[in-house]
């Protein structure tokens, strides 16, 4: 990504892959040399606790990952050499903040129909204040009718969608605390249309 920017992680819906998704993506930036924060706005503290416990492992992750609040997102400068990957909680004033500072907003959503109520919700919100923004799908069973459905309802939508599915695996559960090895899950592939969106 040459061009240096904000990007919100961002879903009113809990547990749809957030954290699990600004870690991939701050660790294929940080692989390709880009200088990368997670900036953890979620008091839950996931991102954070899996930067610490991969620390606590002898295998710590190849950026950094640190607290932020709302003043913390405002003091946010455009010319921040970084590139700052905000990991949110599914609601309240930090997650509008985080949305607001940010150039980029990725909406990561199950393919199931009460998530994909819930993301249309937060895809309409930024449609209309015309923040650039791309639904991901997550947690698919590939050649599902879910799936299929899915990308055919926000098809119909006309809202923004990545390409790139990222599938349901089990074992993606297993990397948390831990950095990701060989095996990016198809992130690498959200990564590229990311840049692409961006550049
Ligand atoms: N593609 C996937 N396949 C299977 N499991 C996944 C996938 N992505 C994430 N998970 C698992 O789902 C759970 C929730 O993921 P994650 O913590 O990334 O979601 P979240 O949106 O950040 O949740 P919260 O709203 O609590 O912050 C975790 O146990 C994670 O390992
Ligand atoms: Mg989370």
């Amino acid at each position: 990504m040459e061009v240096i920017m904000i990007v919100a992680v961002v879903n009113i819906k809990g547990g749809v892959g957030k954290t699990t998704t600004a870690i991939a993506l701050a660790t294929l930036a940080a692989r390709k040399g880009h200088e990368v924060v997670v900036l953890d706005a979620d008091e839950q503290s996931s991102a954070s606790l899996w930067a610490w416990n991969a620390e606590q492992n002898g295998k710590p992750l190849p950026f950094s990952v640190e607290s932020a609040n709302i003043a913390t997102l405002r003091r946010l400068k455009p010319d921040d050499p970084r590139l700052v990957i905000i990991d949110t909680p599914p609601t309240g004033k930090i997650t509008d903040e985080a949305t607001s500072v940010s150039d980029f907003v990725i909406v990561p959503t199950s393919p199931n129909s009460i998530d994909l109520q819930q993301t249309s919700a937060v895809a309409d919100n930024l449609e209309e204040v015309g923040k650039q923004y791309a639904v991901l799908i997550v947690r698919a069973e590939p050649h599902t009718i879910a799936l299929k459905s899915a990308q055919e309802y926000f098809r119909e939508k006309d809202s923004s969608v990545f390409d790139a599915v990222i599938p349901k695996r089990a074992d993606l559960g297993n990397v948390y605390g831990q950095p990701f090895g060989s095996n990016l899950y198809g992130y690498e592939d959200v990564y590229k249309e990311l840049e692409e969106a961006t550049n």
